[in-house]
């Protein structure tokens, strides 16, 4: 068995995935003709050739930019499902997934639009792909506080019911410290959502801390620049701290320069539960198996690493005890059969 077929056969779960950064030219461009949206782009080269970024904000303003094709529930819908089907195709059995609900109601999509797409795929991908998955709601965190609360409101219907299961940060980091949002995760984990944070992709080591001192957080993702202060990686490691990593991002983003610096490999070594995911794979250049094989060439991973990023991703999950065992007890009979990868 090949490198690429060993990583599709383990059992993985992908944690760190915004759906609108699923978004692939050629649909963009359909969404855009039906829904009669302008977009800056006359063909599905021209969007390729804009994919070129230096920095996150980069990235952010045409992320933003693309996701104003999505204007119907069944827009929504189409988007998820062709994500799970790559996800699926790529030996995923489970997906936490986010969405950005303020970059659909602040252009007057209202959240039940995306919410309601976004869930009937989700049942669709449990019911025929056979793939678990849990959604994450982010709030923008170059808006404020307030305006977080006015979306999280927005989602208490969803929260109740378990349909949203965790509250996320994303967007712009530099400037943008986690304690801005205290309030709003004080108020999530009171209703029982389970709390991540983007940290540690531009920001400082600092935010990463700030994260988990005043978020709260039960992962983070990313994490990157923990690696600048090895107090804290100790502390992560120390408190199993999930980190959701994205190689490929990190490398169209300028994190890193070249996937032979990424600090992976480091981070498995100080202990950290380190993960493999795709973040925005459409704009990115990959899916979950893209990233594992582009980092496991990088860094020359064989297959016991990679039997531990798999096995990673399901205990960092949030599924319950008897899942994670069941996924487990498969992951260690493949790693044990299979792990000889030419
Ligand atoms: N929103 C979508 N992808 C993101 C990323 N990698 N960082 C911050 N915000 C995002
Ligand atoms: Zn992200």
């Amino acid at each position: 068995m090949d490198l690429k077929a060993y990583i599709r056969a383990l059992p993985k779960a992908e944690l760190h995935l915004h759906l609108e950064g699923t978004l692939e030219p050629e649909p963009m461009m359909r969404m855009a003709a039906r829904n009669e949206v302008e977009i800056p782009f006359r063909s599905v080269e021209e969007i390729r050739a804009a994919y070129r970024f230096t920095r996150l904000q980069d990235f952010l303003d045409i992320y933003y930019r693309g996701m104003d094709v999505l204007r119907m529930e069944e827009d929504f819908q189409e988007l998820t499902r062709a994500y799970l089907e790559r996800a699926a195709a790529d030996g995923a059995v489970h997906v936490e997934v986010f969405f950005d609900p303020q970059g659909h109601t602040g252009r007057g999509i209202p959240f039940a639009v995306a919410a309601d797409g976004i869930l009937a795929a989700l049942t669709h991908g449990r019911e025929r792909l056979g793939i678990t998955s849990l959604l994450i709601m982010c709030v923008l965190r170059h808006l404020d506080e307030e305006q977080g609360f006015a979306a999280f409101r927005e989602a208490e219907p969803y929260i109740a019911d378990g349909r949203i299961a965790g509250l996320g940060l994303d967007s712009t980091e530099r400037d943008n410290p986690p304690a801005k949002f205290e309030h709003l995760f004080a108020a999530a984990r009171e209703a029982g959502l389970r709390l991540v944070a983007h940290a540690g992709e531009e920001g400082p080591a600092s935010y990463v801390a700030e994260a988990v001192d005043r978020l709260g957080v039960d992962r983070i993702d990313h994490g990157n620049r923990a690696m600048e202060d090895p107090a804290l990686v100790r502390r992560l490691a120390g408190l199993g701290i999930p980190l959701t990593v994205c190689p490929l991002s990190n490398l169209r983003l300028g994190g890193v320069a070249d996937l032979r610096q990424h600090p992976l490999k480091r981070m498995l070594e100080a202990g950290l539960k380190a993960t493999v995911n795709s973040d925005d794979p459409a704009y990115f250049g990959g899916y979950l198996v893209d990233n594992f094989v582009a980092v496991a060439e990088a860094l020359d991973l064989g297959p016991a690493d990679l039997a531990t990023l798999a096995r990673n991703s399901i205990e960092a999950s949030f599924l319950d005890e008897p899942a994670k065992k069941a996924h487990l007890e498969r992951l260690d009979r493949i790693a044990a059969t299979e792990g000889n990868p030419a």
